[in-house]
């Protein structure tokens, strides 16, 4: 579920990570400081891992270099070839954030890197209900993703994008699912997680959610 934009991604593997490395001017604010993003991100996961929209296998990397054990899910089969690449003693498979196999062992960290907003409001909150009884009792989530810190916020980000005329990244901004900060909280309290946020970068959030103590 939430694999409406799986075709842009097999199209986008072979060259994404020039993207990232800010070759493409329209998307170099979004992957700004990327590789301190994804240092971040790692550095908050622990025990076993289970990674959502692994990509190219940029987090993946840093999360195995630390000694982590991780489980990686993406639905793109490019972006799984390229991961596998980098990783070749990785274990990965083909699932996405709601549909994934049962990793069969306890998961202490859940967690991704500029990819949960492609899942609709309704399936973020079914993917954390999820996650919380899926997790380990000190589990946590650690995202680091796309939100927009208000709704004035929303507006001027995508006159910004209009004004430079940045129209590939415009139509992402108007069709893919950023939520708002005020709603991603109270979506993870819902479900039973203490959520931290901080910004990284114009468009990017790092959000640790500890499992709220029973
Ligand atoms: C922008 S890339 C991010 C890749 C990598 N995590 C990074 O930080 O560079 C988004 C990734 O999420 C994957 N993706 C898209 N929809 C997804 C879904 N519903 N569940 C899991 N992954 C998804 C895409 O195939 C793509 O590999």
């Amino acid at each position: 579920m939430g694999r409406e934009f799986i075709d842009a991604f097999e199209k986008w593997a072979d060259h994404y990570d020039q993207s990232v490395a800010g070759e493409d001017p329209e998307y170099r604010v979004v992957f700004s400081s990327y590789d301190q993003i994804l240092e971040e991100t790692a550095n908050a996961a622990c025990g076993t891992v289970l990674e959502f929209g692994t990509g190219t296998g940029n987090l993946t990397r840093k999360l195995v270099d630390r000694g982590l054990n991780v489980i990686g899910v993406e639905p793109s089969h490019n972006m799984r070839l390229i991961a596998l690449e980098k990783i070749p003693t990785l274990k990965i498979c083909d699932g996405d954030f709601l549909d994934f196999p049962d990793p069969g062992e306890p998961v202490d960290t859940i967690t991704s890197s500029y990819a949960f907003h492609h899942l609709t409001s309704d399936e973020k909150d079914k993917a954390l209900s999820r996650y919380n009884a899926f997790l380990s009792e000190r589990g946590r989530i650690v995202f680091a993703d796309t939100l927009y810190n208000s709704e004035v916020d929303k507006l001027r980000i995508q006159h910004w994008a209009k004004d430079k005329g940045y129209f590939n990244l415009l139509k992402d901004l108007q069709t893919e699912y950023y939520p708002l900060r005020k709603d991603l909280d109270r979506m993870f309290r819902k479900n039973h997680f203490v959520p931290k946020f901080k910004q990284m970068n114009m468009f990017v959030w790092l959000i640790i959610a500890e499992k709220e103590n029973e």
